[in-house]
């Protein structure tokens, strides 16, 4: 087997293991915030990298389950990492969300093994109960996470060996209001 079937194979088995690589059911997808990114490479002398990333976060009445799914363009050789960061470099732009390796909050920051390369486009889906924030600061809510996303404050950065603090990256961007809709209009209607 040549590498660039390894490769491939990598790449089906990880695709795989995504609990959300179904489509997004109709009920979540119509109620949800859907914040997206554009990827950038950090450095265009390394990588020429793109990509896109879409988040959507239910209303919590029709699903705790959060779907992140990003597209990668160009190559990347060696992806260890793939996270959602808090913007705030005095406490070290910490990770809200691990994309890749998918964990929980509980799990420490952790490599893909073996890491993942590709050439051509390369997505992963991960689907995230809502317990998969990580709490970084004492009393971090789901509120929090929203008030961060909608400020701006959230990125998503891809990690490589050879460039650990990151290939290519991009702040999530949650279009005005941001919020899911109000059901409380007089006639109780559905919404
Ligand atoms: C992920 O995004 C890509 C590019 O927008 C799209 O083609 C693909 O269908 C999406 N996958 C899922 C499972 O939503
Ligand atoms: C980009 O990478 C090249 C090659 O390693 C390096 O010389 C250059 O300083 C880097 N540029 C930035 C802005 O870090
Ligand atoms: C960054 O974190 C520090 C320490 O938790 C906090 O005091 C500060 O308000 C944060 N900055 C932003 C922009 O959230
Ligand atoms: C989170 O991950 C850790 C380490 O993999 C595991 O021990 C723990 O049971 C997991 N917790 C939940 C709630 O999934
Ligand atoms: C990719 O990782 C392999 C080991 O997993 C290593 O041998 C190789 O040098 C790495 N390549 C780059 C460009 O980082």
């Amino acid at each position: 087997m040549n590498s660039r079937m390894i490769l491939v194979f990598t790449a089906i088995a990880i695709l795989m293991g995504s609990a959300a690589s179904q489509p997004v059911p109709w009920e979540v997808s119509v109620r949800a915030v859907v914040a997206t990114a554009n990827l950038k490479a950090t450095n265009k002398t390394l990588s020429s990298a793109s990509g896109t990333v879409s988040l959507i976060i239910p209303r919590l009445d029709k699903s705790t389950t959060m779907i992140a799914n990003v597209t990668l363009k160009g190559e990347l050789i060696n992806i260890t990492m793939a996270h959602i960061h808090l913007k705030n470099a005095s406490v070290g732009n910490p990770i809200v969300m691990f994309l890749q390796p998918r964990l929980n909050y509980s799990a420490r920051p952790a490599l893909l093994d073996p890491p993942v390369s590709f050439k051509g486009t390369y997505t992963f889906t991960s689907s995230y109960n809502l317990d998969n924030i990580i709490n970084i600061t004492p009393g971090w809510t789901l509120a929090s996470f929203m008030d961060m996303l909608r400020a701006g404050l959230l990125y998503v950065n891809v990690h490589t060996t050879s460039q650990p603090a990151g290939a290519v990256q991009g702040t999530l961007n949650c279009p005005f209001s941001c919020m899911w809709p109000v059901c409380s209009l007089p006639g109780g209607g559905s919404c």
